[in-house]
């Protein structure tokens, strides 16, 4: 396709800020955004097999699981958002006519989603504790979340795909010359590319079982079988879990387009599979020293920084494809610099978020650490008290700048 039709898709007003800040959050968010689908996915998937179990271990994961699952599905929503918003202003032409082009899908994303939403918190309303009781209400409404959430998952990966093949809108826009305006069709996707993203969850979950773990053991009183169990089931989780995503990683990179196929052996494919052994490998590699201090987050820490090489390959491919086949060069976009809302961005991200997700964190930490009931000390209150206010004034200023902007000034 002629880069000068793609370019005049382009938002005429240009962007807010310089296009490679929007590049690198997108990636970022990306990656934050498909590790808690990937908790999710193994939270559900771990509480649907430990819920359909009569073992005591596994009816205990289950219980934890789902709440896991729980705070995931609000995390991996929240972290969907950002690039969401990311793609959309640097890959404004190609986003939105792959959105067109599926329109009924992307609507039904939002329906998906919530039936998925209500159906896991129906199974987590009907079964309180598995922990204590035999039996499990309603299991076919977990099996129905996750299968709304890859469905969801689904429509994400083929925009994400239709997206990089201008040369072929017309076609789907207009088959054999007829215009097909109603947007029910998905059109393109690649079973390994998306399997790949989806099979990532069961190492992902394994290596934050370790963590799970680890904190447990911070309470002199855990069940050691317990303890055990969630040791052995991780193990297993991971490398299995990564055997199979690098398979599917690998039936993605033979299946890319011709256009496109010498990306395959290059330096990202070969540096995230890297990343991704090292991953698998490090668990094993550190032993007994997971239950020492903090070790035993080490692993899941790595796995996040492996998830952002994933993500780093998964936007180069799309650079490959846009800027290296079609000429569309994103980081050439028209400037409109606006340094309120940038600078807000990132105060916002870190001075709101880091202050709030620091107390939070702090709490979640000591409260798992205490034995019997947790009490709060005043400089952890303090923490609390601070992000409040936080939160309080940006409300304040974003209605009073708000306001200022559109009747005062
Ligand atoms: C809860 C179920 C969800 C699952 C299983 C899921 C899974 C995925 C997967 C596998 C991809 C990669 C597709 C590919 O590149 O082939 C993806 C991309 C994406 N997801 Fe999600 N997702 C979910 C929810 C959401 C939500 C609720 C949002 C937004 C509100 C969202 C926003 C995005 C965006 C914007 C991308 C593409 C970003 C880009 O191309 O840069 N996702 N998702």
């Amino acid at each position: 396709m002629d880069a000068s039709a793609l370019y005049a898709l382009r938002d005429p007003l240009g962007i807010p800020a310089a296009p490679i800040i929007f590049l690198v959050l997108g990636v970022l968010t990306w990656a934050l955004h498909i590790a808690a689908v990937h908790i999710l996915l193994g939270a559900s998937g771990l509480t649907l097999t430990g819920a359909l179990n009569k073992n005591p271990h596994w009816r205990r994961l289950a219980d934890a699981m789902i709440g896991t699952a729980k705070i995931a599905l609000s995390v991996a929503i929240v972290l969907g958002v950002a690039p969401l918003l990311f793609v959309q202003v640097v890959y404004d032409p190609f986003w939105y006519t792959s959105n067109v082009l599926s329109a009924w899908w992307v609507i039904g994303f939002i329906v998906f989603l919530i039936i998925g939403s209500l159906a896991l918190f129906i199974f987590y309303g009907l079964n309180h504790s598995m922990k204590s009781t035999a039996k499990t209400r309603c299991p076919g409404s977990l099996i129905a979340a996750i299968a709304f959430f890859l469905l969801v998952g689904f429509i994400m990966h083929v925009l994400s795909l239709q997206m990089l093949s201008p040369e072929k809108w017309m076609q789907w826009y207009a088959p054999n010359g007829i215009v097909d305006a109603s947007g029910r069709t998905l059109h393109d996707y690649n079973f390994w590319r998306f399997g790949f993203f989806i099979s990532l969850s069961v190492p992902v979950i394994g290596l934050w079982l370790i963590a799970y773990r680890r904190y447990l053991m911070g309470r002199d009183t855990e069940d050691a079988g317990y303890l055990a169990f969630i040791q052995s089931l991780s193990m297993k989780l991971i490398p299995v879990g990564g055997v199979i995503s690098l398979a599917l990683m690998a039936g993605w990179m033979f299946t890319l387009p011709a256009n496109v196929a010498g990306f395959a052996t290059g330096i990202w494919p070969a540096s995230t599979a890297a990343i991704l052994l090292l991953a698998v490998a490090l668990p094993f590699a550190l032993g007994k020293k997971l239950d020492q201090g903090f070790w035993g987050f080490v692993p899941f820490a790595f796995g996040a920084v492996a998830l952002i090489v994933v993500a780093v390959m998964r936007e180069m491919l799309r650079w490959t494809t846009l800027f290296g086949v079609h000429g569309y060069n994103a980081l050439d976009y028209k400037l409109h610099m606006d340094w309120y809302s940038t600078l807000m961005f990132f105060l916002t991200f870190g001075v709101i978020g880091g202050g709030v997700l620091a107390y939070l964190l702090t709490v979640s930490w000591k409260a798992g650490q205490t034995k019997g009931m947790y009490t709060a000390s005043p400089l952890v209150n303090r923490m609390g008290t601070i992000g409040i206010s936080l939160l309080g004034i940006w409300i304040l200023q974003y209605f009073v700048i708000g306001l200022w902007v559109a009747y005062g000034s």
